[in-house]
């Protein structure tokens, strides 16, 4: 080879290699890849999870005192409301459906006592009002309260299993494990998905022990960052500075999860709880409701059906905000959205107001952009436009919430 052929001979190698790394595969470097090779790239190719899930999940409110009415009351109390339509749709039933013993084929039975009719007929129930049904499992012998089988060692027939009920989201938790590594434990379940068929979301439940941000997302469509969350302003807080430790983890198809929502469940104020749903919603964290929604008052009505903060979390560009300045008490968190805005969030974590300023170098503006400010809470777009920094009064444990457009 001449030089000039040398230089083109590299060229194609480093096009090849490029291509490969985002998952294009010339037919000719397919051929030199093993099946197991092609299949592993594409462990989790299940085309689910474009923005974070939204619905609800029943463990926060009910814990194990669940039952079939109760999921179905639920379900229709999801449409009429309207939260389904802003996109709340997942119904997801939490730990405690099953019975202890498989059936003589080795298979997960609903529990008689709470769910006779089966999950298949829920499924079909949940699916006839444009709902998805999702359900709970583990990798493990047994799932966290003890009373129902986990799925290690069954993950083929419990994958199957779930396909043939109709699930669409599969919560998977990590207790009573056979102490082998869930990097091991967990892509086996999400080989099992993909054979069984049917597109099934998949939640890794591993409560951030072996950092499942950093492997996540070939295999699960989200990952919990943190253990689990209590309905009080310090654990939520403290969810929230966990799960942004992995900002840039988090994309299309794979999200971090500092856990569901308390907002309703009465541990926290309204202020607190718009807080909660604000840094859930910038850190495009699943926004899955945990409260009674068959019960629910006007106030945390209008919190968890902000349409505009459920936007922030929808936001097609699915990049996750950071905490980009805290200066003790106030802590200032930004995201870029699509259409070159940004969401700023001005946090007071303090016992008293305090007034909080924004500059544009920390929260990714060029500098003497001149931008226009949408209130997320109020609903109001300020008369005032701003270049360089934005203040404002904050409450203590309360935020302020904009989305910043540049105005050309
Ligand atoms: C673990 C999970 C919780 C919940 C319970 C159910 O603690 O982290 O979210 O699913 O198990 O037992």
């Amino acid at each position: 080879m001449d030089s000039r052929e040398v230089e083109v001979h590299l060229a194609l190698v480093l096009l090849t290699m490029m291509m490969m790394m985002i998952g294009i595969v010339p037919s000719s470097a397919k051929e030199r890849l093993s099946h197991g090779e092609i299949y592993r790239r594409n462990l989790l190719a299940n085309g689910l999870g474009l923005t974070p899930p939204m619905g609800w999940n029943s463990w926060n409110h009910f814990d194990c005192n669940i039952n079939e009415k109760i999921i179905r009351e639920t379900a229709d109390a999801l449409v009429s409301t309207g939260l389904s339509d802003l996109g709340y749709k997942y119904v997801n039933i939490d730990d405690c459906w099953a019975e202890i013993h498989r059936d003589d084929k080795g298979r997960l039975v609903a529990k008689n006592s709470t769910f006779p009719s089966g999950i298949k007929a829920l499924a079909d129930y949940v699916h006839n009002k444009g709902l998805k049904l999702g359900i709970y499992g583990d990798a493990g012998y047994f799932t966290c309260s003890n009373l129902m089988p986990g799925s290690l060692g069954y993950e083929e027939k419990d994958a199957k299993t779930f396909a043939e009920w109709g699930i669409d989201y599969l919560k998977y938790d990590n207790c009573y494990n056979d102490g082998s590594k869930p990097t091991v434990r967990y892509p086996v379940m999400t080989r099992a998905l993909m054979k069984a068929g049917r597109p099934i979301f998949l939640s890794l439940c591993e409560w951030g022990d072996m950092h499942p941000a950093l492997w996540g997302n070939p295999v699960g469509n989200s990952w919990r960052t943190t253990g689990d969350i209590r309905d009080n302003w310090d654990n939520m807080m403290s969810r929230a500075d966990l799960n942004e430790f992995f900002a840039e983890y988090a994309r299309p198809g794979g999200w971090n999860d500092p856990d569901m929502l308390e907002i309703g469940n009465g541990g926290m104020t309204l202020d607190e709880y718009r807080v909660h749903l604000s840094i859930w919603a910038i850190s495009k964290a699943p926004l899955l409701i945990g409260c009674d929604v068959r019960n629910i008052s006007k106030d945390i009505m209008d919190i968890i059906a902000n349409k505009e903060v459920i936007a922030v979390n929808q936001d097609k560009l699915g990049i996750q905000a950071k905490k980009v300045r805290w200066e003790g008490d106030p802590t200032i968190w930004a995201g870029p959205l699509s259409k070159m805005r940004v969401v700023l969030l001005l946090v007071n974590s303090g016992p008293s107001q305090h007034s909080i300023t924004a500059h544009w170098d920390d929260i990714g503006l060029p500098q003497n952009t001149v931008v226009e400010a949408r209130d997320l809470w109020e609903h109001k777009t300020l008369k005032q436009h701003f270049v360089n920094n934005l203040t404002a009064t904050v409450t203590s444990h309360g935020c302020k919430m904009y989305v910043l457009t540049p105005v050309l």
